[in-house]
């Protein structure tokens, strides 16, 4: 949700603060703040607004000194506003904050039961006169105070603190919200995101559940909640720092849906064995699956789970059920150690599908997570990984790692179809023999969709629009629709074609625009009568259509053109026009593609 930044060093804080921030502005932008110890003092700059009110105001007076921490906020508890921008500072604790704190009110009245008195609505300032009162009552460091502070603390959590008292340290600490520290020479680095860092060091930890760290220029010291030293490694983190910058695109959002082909290619490359017409998964053996595979998933990579339900049961023959993860972990799901459990989620920072994940474990369910973020906390609770190789993404609306997870979930069919015999070798050949073609398709099919400003004109005023598609398509259909309203703020709705005239069919007149997925192969002819349909009742009709179809123009106002592909692999490809369609339409209604309102990257919050 916010955006977390801290440096200890022998640099200008302030200046590394404020530019990691730029970098995690994308995290929440409500409201920005530092704090920065000068001598043994810490100076405070924090107000309401874009990180740009912030520079402005530290144009005026920046602190100098070479330790700090800094933050930008998207609103949880408490309005935005200059005094629940964060840092929060009680005596000589400063504090930042990601997460929520559940048990805020009943901590807040014990504290001014204490005497203590509060200047924001915020959570985060809670935490912050815990630490207080711990230091006060005696805590041997800051790690301890901020140990016994968390203990009192429900919710989730990633914390950065400095203290006047301790002005070479920085305390961070996390639960359930994400946290990062970068190793340098000298120095160290500090962050919610591994962005933010980049530019200063690859040697990364990330930080694990539970987890406290002090920071110093040149010592990193983990322990656990109850004060025990604890061990962890760094890995060399490979992204480019440009992959995390828009690259010349206007938005993160289009820049990362050109990225797609790429993003698949990375995900499927070393994995498709052309020689045997199977794939790795990274070398694990996921061996066979006497039950059934149970995909759980949120927002866009439930949408990828709805198309790896296709994949899973027409190539691996095994029975698949996908479960929204908010559902799933509140009824009493049946899972055993027969079924295996795939959690996806880009960010594996996502609430839900971690407590569906450790309810499945709890359950006994095999498991294996489809994550985006390397270490995130779904990839490490999960028994086994496969990562998509997608880069960071940092469009709130998830483009290409929705078709990074769409190759993943695909690898993962072939898998276990040729672990089980159920993908014979004449069948295998031939879908990985398609899969390596994929990227180029896709490609294709970006370019012949080109700018669709146009058509976004046409319909920019358009109040509804309904998304229909069959098959391997019907979740392409709901795709389409929650990008629209995600990012245009359009109201649409995604449905199976076939149901259209069991409801939906009430709705279409001359306003109504209804995008309709009608590919060649699997159902196209049942497609063009629902076509037919709409037409007939003067809805107007966007078809995404295959390349040299010569029938479809004639039953529609407009079409979008994709390369040609068996049916379990079209969703690859007919969903780059929708994604086109919704960053169009949000332009041309002027909204804010890369953030739009009311939603943050992963949802790691109830
Ligand atoms: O990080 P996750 O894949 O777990 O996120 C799940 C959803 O919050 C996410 O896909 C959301 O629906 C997208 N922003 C939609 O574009």
């Amino acid at each position: 949700m916010c955006g977390i930044v801290g440096y200890v060093g022998a640099r200008n804080a302030t200046q590394v603060i404020i530019h990691g921030l730029r970098r995690l502005e994308y995290r929440g932008y409500d409201s920005a703040g530092v704090a920065v110890m000068s001598g043994s003092e810490t100076e405070v700059v924090r107000c309401r607004g874009k990180l740009a009110a912030l520079e402005n105001l530290l144009k005026e007076k920046s602190p100098t000194g070479s330790l700090g921490i800094g933050h930008t906020r998207w609103a949880t508890h408490g309005r935005p506003s200059d005094e629940n921008a964060h840092p929060h500072r009680i005596g000589a604790i400063s504090v930042v904050h990601n997460g929520i704190i559940e048990n805020h009110a009943v901590l807040r009245e014990r504290l001014r039961a204490t005497g203590r008195t509060f200047s924001s609505q915020t959570d985060t300032e809670v935490i912050a006169h815990l630490i207080d009162e711990a230091v006060a009552a005696g805590a041997t460091s800051l790690a301890d105070a901020v140990r016994k502070a968390l203990r009192q603390v429900e919710g989730s959590y990633a914390i950065a603190v400095v203290s006047n008292r301790h002005p070479d340290e920085i305390v961070a600490a996390k639960n359930a919200s994400p946290l990062v520290v970068g190793l340098g020479d000298g120095e160290n680095f500090l962050a919610s995101d591994a962005p933010a860092i980049l530019e200063y060091t690859r040697e990364m930890i990330f930080l694990e559940e539970g987890d406290v760290v002090s920071l110093g220029r040149k010592s990193v010291t983990f322990t656990d909640m109850d004060g025990n030293r604890i061990e962890r490694k760094p890995r060399t983190i490979t992204w480019t720092a440009s992959q995390a910058e828009k690259g010349g695109y206007p938005h993160f959002m289009l820049k990362e849906i050109h990225e797609q082909p790429q993003a698949v290619s990375d995900t499927l490359r070393s994995r498709l064995l052309l020689d045997t017409s199977d794939v790795t998964l990274d070398g694990q053996n996921l061996g066979a699956i006497d039950g059934r595979v149970i995909i759980l998933a949120c927002g866009t990579s439930y949408h990828a789970g709805l198309v790896g339900k296709f994949l899973v049961e027409n190539i691996a023959r095994i029975p698949c059920e996908v479960d929204l993860a908010s559902e799933f972990r509140y009824r009493e799901p049946i899972v055993s150690g027969k079924d295996l459990v795939v959690a996806i989620s880009q960010s594996g920072e996502t609430l839900d599908t971690l407590a569906a994940l450790k309810e499945a474990i709890a359950r006994g369910g095999r498991t294996l997570a489809i994550c985006n973020v390397v270490d995130s906390a779904i990839a490490r609770t999960s028994g086994s990984v496969l990562y998509t190789h997608a880069g960071p993404e940092i469009g709130v609306a998830s483009t290409k790692c929705f078709t990074a997870q769409l190759a993943a979930l695909t690898l993962l069919a072939v898998h276990l179809g040729r672990r089980n015999g159920a993908l014979a070798d004449k069948a295998a050949a031939e879908l990985v023999g398609e899969l390596v073609h994929i990227p180029h398709k896709m490609s294709e099919t970006l370019r012949a969709t080109g700018s669709l400003r146009e058509l976004a004109r046409k319909y920019m005023h358009a109040r509804d629009f309904l998304f229909l598609g069959r098959g391997t398509n019907y979740p392409i259909a709901l795709e389409g629709a929650l990008k629209l309203k995600e990012i245009s703020y359009i109201h649409a709705e995604g449905y199976a074609a076939g149901e259209m005239k069991h409801g939906p069919i009430a709705l279409i007149d001359d306003g109504l625009p209804v995008v309709v997925i009608a590919t060649q192969g699997k159902g196209y002819d049942k497609v063009l009568s629902n076509l037919a349909e709409v037409r007939a009742r003067e809805g107007h009709v966007i078809a995404v259509a295959t390349k040299g179809d010569q029938t479809i123009a004639s039953h529609c106002q407009d079409v979008l053109w994709v390369e040609d592909a068996p049916s379990l692999l079209q969703p690859l490809l007919t969903v780059l026009p929708l994604q086109l369609l919704a960053y169009s339409m949000a332009v041309a209604r002027g909204t804010d593609v890369d953030q739009p309102r009311n939603l943050a990257k992963s949802v790691t919050v109830e």
